[in-house]
């Protein structure tokens, strides 16, 4: 049996301050993470700005919470003059254990190249980090018939730093769901995650099968017991609804009544 765990995850994009997002974790924990960390197959990620991963890590030690940590993004480089970005080494300082590389905001608004994100996610891997890479399509083409090859030319450009054997989480995150409220259907969410899985596989073979595979986009309370029950997907890529503790807390308790895949 393959042992993949039900993965919640919260991007917060760039919201909450420090004094908010401390707030955020003292409604959360009580009602939502407790629970999670009882059961060793759901995991429970906050990808949160830079500034506030550190007093994040204070509260999650003091809480002796198996909540875990993640970034949004990271830089390829080690060291030097590389002014704003942030390296992997930084982010292990507070027990970072993921970093989202290749969000569609980055790509679309920054004009970051898969070549670009495989180097960050080369960079993740190298320091103990797991990239928590995102691919996913526009609207045209989906419109224009080409998902399929879409998703597999994203995945294997920004797959390139990859051995095969590196622990990834991929989030498929099509783009016209992220912030529009209009969540793929489940039926569309594993017909991706599946192809994302076949591609995967072909690959890297058994591997793909421990791999986690993400959604993203347009994922709330109300629509996440569909789409965990997708065979193919592993959890879920949150924005605009993990911002909200009491949400983001249905989303978890929701993921602890899946049975692992
Ligand atoms: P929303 O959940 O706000 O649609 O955002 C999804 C997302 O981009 C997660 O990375």
């Amino acid at each position: 049996m393959n042992t993949r765990r039900t993965m919640l995850v919260a991007n917060w994009k760039m919201n909450k301050t420090v004094v908010e997002a401390v707030g955020w974790l003292n409604t959360f924990y009580p009602q939502a993470a407790e629970r999670a960390a009882q059961q060793e197959l759901v995991e429970v990620a906050v990808c949160a700005p830079f500034t506030v991963l550190h007093p994040l890590y204070v509260a999650l030690r003091r809480l002796n919470s198996k909540v875990k940590l993640g970034a949004q993004d990271v830089f390829w480089q080690e060291r030097g003059a590389f002014t704003g970005e942030i390296s992997a080494e930084m982010l292990q300082e507070f027990r970072t254990k993921y970093v989202i590389c290749g969000h569609s905001e980055r790509r679309v608004l920054l004009q970051e190249s898969s070549e670009m994100v495989s180097r960050k996610c080369g960079a993740a891997v190298k320091a103990g980090i797991t990239p928590i890479l995102c691919v996913g399509e526009s609207i045209s083409v989906r419109r224009g018939g080409l998902l399929l090859q879409w998703l597999e030319a994203q995945l294997y450009e920004s797959l390139a730093f990859w051995d095969n054997q590196e622990t990834i989480v991929v989030a498929y995150e099509p783009v016209w769901a992220i912030g529009t409220g209009q969540s793929a259907t489940a039926a569309d969410a594993e017909q991706a995650c599946g192809y994302i899985r076949q591609v995967l596989r072909e690959r890297a073979g058994e591997m793909a099968d421990h791999i986690s595979i993400l959604y993203g986009g347009g994922v709330t309370p109300e629509n996440i017991g569909e789409l965990l029950d997708c065979p193919n997907v592993d959890g879920a890529l949150v924005g605009g609804a993990s911002l909200d503790p009491d949400a983001f807390g249905k989303i978890v308790l929701a993921g602890c009544k899946e049975q692992p895949k």
